[in-house]
């Protein structure tokens, strides 16, 4: 007997995107407002939308591009990392949004048995992309009450005593759904315990546009960290889907990172 028909146990154990349960319940209701997805109500740059218009004819835009992105995009990106993010060792790679980065990153850095770490309330995507690649094992800190900021003592006990040690901790800051910013003692904390277990750390700054009170958003560096962030939110390119990693280590660990990307996806960016 064979098996058409049937899916993969990874696909029907993967949960069922919290934007399509939301809809359900929406159905057939009247006044309401949605806070499940987060889309701004603004349109992209108006330069950006008169390049497109122009570039549209060009033939290279049609053909494939360079798993990497465009050489003037990436160089763009860097200058912005430098400047922005304070991020100078990094390199860069474009990719088809931040969530594609996100499924590239677990597909290069772990196998099906191993263990990872992510912080309540969490992005729903993220705990999606775990399951869909067979990364089931997903241990889930709590944050604090008052603040919902990651519980670092939680990560530090949990990164001692599970063995094998978690291969990946993720964090998203500004956080989805929490909306609170990390502070950077406590980031840097969380880095400090991740480097010194000798796992990664992956953070996702789709938010970093995203600050009130005052507040700076602020990027780590170090060769176990890798950063992630998207043109959807503050750029309203929702659809355009654009998103960029940056890594220290960008040479030697994401050259699988290409491979993975190239087969999975190409991005005229
Ligand atoms: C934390 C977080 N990361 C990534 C994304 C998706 O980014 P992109 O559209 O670049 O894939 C979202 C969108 O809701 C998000 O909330």
């Amino acid at each position: 007997m064979g098996s058409f028909g049937m899916l993969a146990k990874r696909a029907l154990l993967t949960d069922t995107p919290v934007m399509v349960q939301i809809q359900e319940l929406m159905r057939g209701v009247k006044d309401y407002v949605s806070l499940a997805q987060g889309v701004v109500y603004w349109q992209p740059p108006k330069q950006a939308l008169e390049k497109v218009q122009q570039l549209v004819w060009e033939p290279v835009i049609s053909r494939y591009g360079a798993d990497e992105g465009l050489p003037e995009l990436r160089e763009a990106l860097l200058k912005k990392l430098q400047q922005e993010n304070n991020l100078h060792r990094s390199s860069v790679m474009v990719t088809a949004g931040a969530n594609q980065a996100f499924v590239n990153i677990v597909l290069t850095l772990c196998d099906a048995g191993d263990s990872v770490v992510m912080f309540a309330p969490y992005y729903f995507n993220s705990y999606m992309s775990f399951q869909m690649t067979g990364v089931t094992d997903i241990l889930v800190g709590p944050g604090d009450p008052k603040t919902l900021h990651p519980d670092a003592d939680w990560l530090e006990r949990t990164l001692k005593d599970t063995k094998p040690t978690p291969k990946l901790v993720t964090v998203v800051n500004p956080g989805n759904p929490s909306g609170t910013y990390i502070p950077q003692p406590l980031l840097q904390r969380i880095s400090d315990l991740c480097r010194d277990a000798g796992c990664w750390l992956v953070v996702d700054n789709t938010y970093e546009y995203f600050m009130y009170d005052g507040l700076k958003h602020v990027c780590l560096e170090a060769d176990h960290i890798v950063n992630i962030f998207s043109f959807s939110k503050a750029y309203g390119m929702m659809g355009w889907r654009v998103g960029y990693v940056s890594d220290v280590m960008f040479d030697k660990n994401f050259k699988c990172f290409g491979q993975e990307k190239s087969s999975l996806c190409f991005c005229f960016a």
